[in-house]
């Protein structure tokens, strides 16, 4: 039943770079979600290159959040298909997602109010010894490191502080710091600032860059243009479940990208 994923993992930090293969790490190709009578994307091809760093721009409503689920597996597509290493994949859970390397972190995380930060950032993927007890000690002290190190969270001095006691911010620290931590392919982000302070959302960002030298992609979606032309690659906006445009950095400028982002 407890089926542990993987026990044996590494902190990112240390991850190998890229698999080394050519193509997209992620590739979905026509594809539809309708939730009723609400079409929520429509014929949507999109990638994920290994070492990119992705912004999914586009107002509310414009099907981002949707294209998230379907990478972390939360929801299926109704058509098309999902390749992931070039092979077309089923995501029928967050598990599956995971089990591929895929991280998603939501603006609203879903984080366990009663249990310390630790237990938090280590839920579900307990690290164990080869008897099968758990490390406290070695999942304190990396909990510890993630906060310091990567969210740098201010106000939190102590891993085993409740979540239930934190700011919202504080809590999304945490979300960032579980999935920094376990993540080594494609990073999710959905509005992962929107809570955040300044200096904690610029160590996010920076966070993210950092990622991709280990080989890391990321998936971006906010409403903030400036922090999504401070990390991102490439630029995708959305519109009433498509793609209206779709350009890497040299091939834009702030300026056009808030004209998508608003007229369309
Ligand atoms: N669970 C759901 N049930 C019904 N409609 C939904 C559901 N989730 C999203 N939608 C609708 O699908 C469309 C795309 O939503 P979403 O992907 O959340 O957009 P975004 O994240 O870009 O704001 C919207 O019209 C939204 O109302
Ligand atoms: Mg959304």
């Amino acid at each position: 039943m407890d089926a542990r994923p993987d026990t044996n993992i590494t902190p990112v930090s240390a991850a190998a770079p890229g698999s080394g293969g050519v193509g997209p790490l992620l590739e979905l190709k026509g594809i539809n979600k309708s939730y009723g009578p609400v079409q929520a994307l429509t014929n949507l091809d999109f990638h994920i290159n290994p070492n990119e760093i992705i912004a999914l721009l586009g107002d509310n409503g414009a099907g981002k959040s949707t294209l998230i689920k379907l990478i972390s597996g939360l929801v299926q597509p109704d058509s098309g298909t999902i390749m992931v290493n070039g092979k077309p994949t089923r995501l029928n859970s967050r598990r599956d997602s995971e089990q591929l390397g895929v991280e998603t972190i939501y603006q609203d995380s879903a984080l366990v109010d009663s249990m310390s930060i630790t237990r938090n950032i280590f839920m579900g993927r307990e690290l164990t010894n080869s008897l099968g007890f758990m490390q406290h000690r070695k999942m304190r002290q990396i909990a510890s490191e993630v906060l310091q190190g990567v969210v740098n969270i201010r106000g939190i001095d102590s891993p085993d502080v409740l979540v239930g006691g934190l700011s919202g911010g504080q809590k999304q620290a945490v979300a960032i710091a579980r999935a920094v931590y376990f993540n080594r392919k494609i990073l999710l982000l959905d509005e992962p600032t929107s809570a955040l302070s300044v200096r904690a959302t610029e160590a996010l960002l920076e966070y993210i860059k950092k990622l991709k030298e280990d080989g890391v992609s990321s998936v971006l979606v906010t409403h903030n243009l400036y922090h999504a032309y401070l990390v991102c690659d490439r630029f995708i906006v959305m519109s009433h479940g498509q793609k209206v445009c779709d350009v890497s950095r040299q091939e834009t400028t702030i300026e056009e990208l808030t004209r998508y982002v608003i007229l369309e």
